[in-house]
């Protein structure tokens, strides 16, 4: 097979050591004569498994203690219900503030479960100045997506606040070092930075478990699962197993400190280019491009098919834009290499000189 390279925004590409670990014990997992598929969720195999994996999270992201990690399932989407149903009751105000597609995905499914204020709300291209956000009195929370997956905005700050700040890192947990004691909860899919879809992690502070309302479904409270370590019922095993080989592939090339160096080495090379073409835009302001993901135009859209069918015959898959807005985008995880950006960056100048 020749060499791919896959620009997906997620499910998204994961390291090939990791692929290859997992290929290698996929049959027989540390001499147990078993699959991880196969285990019991509550054997010793896969307790060991489950252990780690936390463990090297806690090493990988510093978590305090007075932190829970929890290994979930349901998506982000699931964490759009469980929030207000954990940490409100109806009459309670959230403050968001909405960076874009999944700022608003949130909004919409919080409105539901209480009253919602914004307090900021950006234009596609940007964060509001935080001087300039409306807060309200008394919120139960703060809510804000640091990495907007389909518009590329993203933060370059962790926002203040004097309640507690909750936050959708779907698309950019793991990329850069990460000061968790500033926050309520982090949540995220997996399909991402972490691993195999099916998997969400949450990470929650003490104080904010056991607090559901009465009418919360048993699976959709924090508590829950905090107490039962992640295994009230059956997780998804086989994405643990994968994200606990990605923590110890972090771990082992120095943390989130040098994957931050190698994402801003990627995402510069890939935004100057794209900048010095004249020929492709990007429609965020410099400071907050995100390093995860890069949506950019060509500068005639009919030539969008073109551009595809090139990128797919050299190996450079999954470009095209999200449907709502159209456009291409890049998506540059960890896992990416730097080979992968260099080989994106020659054929968009390759693409300029024979169609621009
Ligand atoms: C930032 C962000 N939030 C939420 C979601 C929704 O995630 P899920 O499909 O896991 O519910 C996505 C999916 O791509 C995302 O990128």
């Amino acid at each position: 097979m020749t060499q791919v390279y896959n620009f997906s925004s997620g499910p998204a590409v994961l390291p090939r050591e990791v692929m290859l670990a997992a290929q290698a014990e996929f049959t027989d997992w540390h001499g147990s004569g078993m699959s991880v598929m196969e285990m019991s969720h509550r054997g010793r195999e896969f307790t060991q498994i489950i252990t780690e994996a936390e463990a090297d999270l806690r090493k990988l992201l510093g978590v305090p203690s007075g932190y829970k990690i929890l290994f979930m399932q349901g998506g982000a989407h699931f964490q759009f219900a469980m929030l207000p149903l954990n940490l409100t009751q109806p009459d309670d105000t959230i403050d968001f503030v909405d960076t874009g597609h999944w700022s608003r995905i949130a909004i919409k499914e919080a409105r539901r479960y209480a009253k919602v204020h914004l307090a900021a709300v950006g234009d596609g291209s940007g964060i509001p100045a935080e001087a300039d956000w409306q807060r309200s009195k008394g919120a139960a929370y703060l809510h804000y997506c640091s990495n907007e997956t389909i518009g590329g905005v993203e933060f370059p700050f962790i926002p203040q606040s004097d309640v507690p700040l909750v936050c959708d890192m779907s698309s950019n947990i793991l990329s850069r070092p990460l000061d968790v004691s500033r926050f309520g909860l982090i949540y995220g899919g997996a399909q991402k930075n972490i691993g195999p879809s099916g998997l969400t992690l949450v990470i929650v502070r003490d104080d904010l478990l056991g607090h559901a309302r009465s009418e919360t479904p048993t699976m959709l409270d924090y508590q829950i699962h905090a107490a039962a370590d992640s295994l009230y019922n059956t997780p998804p095993t086989y994405a643990i197993y994968i994200a606990g080989l990605v923590f110890k592939w972090l771990l082992d090339r120095g943390g989130l400190v040098a994957m931050e160096q190698q994402n801003i080495e990627k995402a510069s090379m890939l935004y100057e280019t794209l900048d010095a073409s004249g020929f492709y835009s990007c429609p965020v302001e410099r400071p907050y491009r995100s390093r995860m993901n890069v949506p950019f135009r060509l500068a005639d859209e009919r030539l969008d098919d073109a551009f595809l069918e090139g990128a797919k015959a050299r190996g450079l898959l999954q470009l095209k834009g999200h449907r709502s807005v159209g456009g291409m985008r890049a998506s540059i995880y960890n896992a990416m290499p730097v080979e992968g950006v260099k080989a994106l960056c020659d054929y968009l100048r390759d693409f300029v000189r024979t169609h621009g």
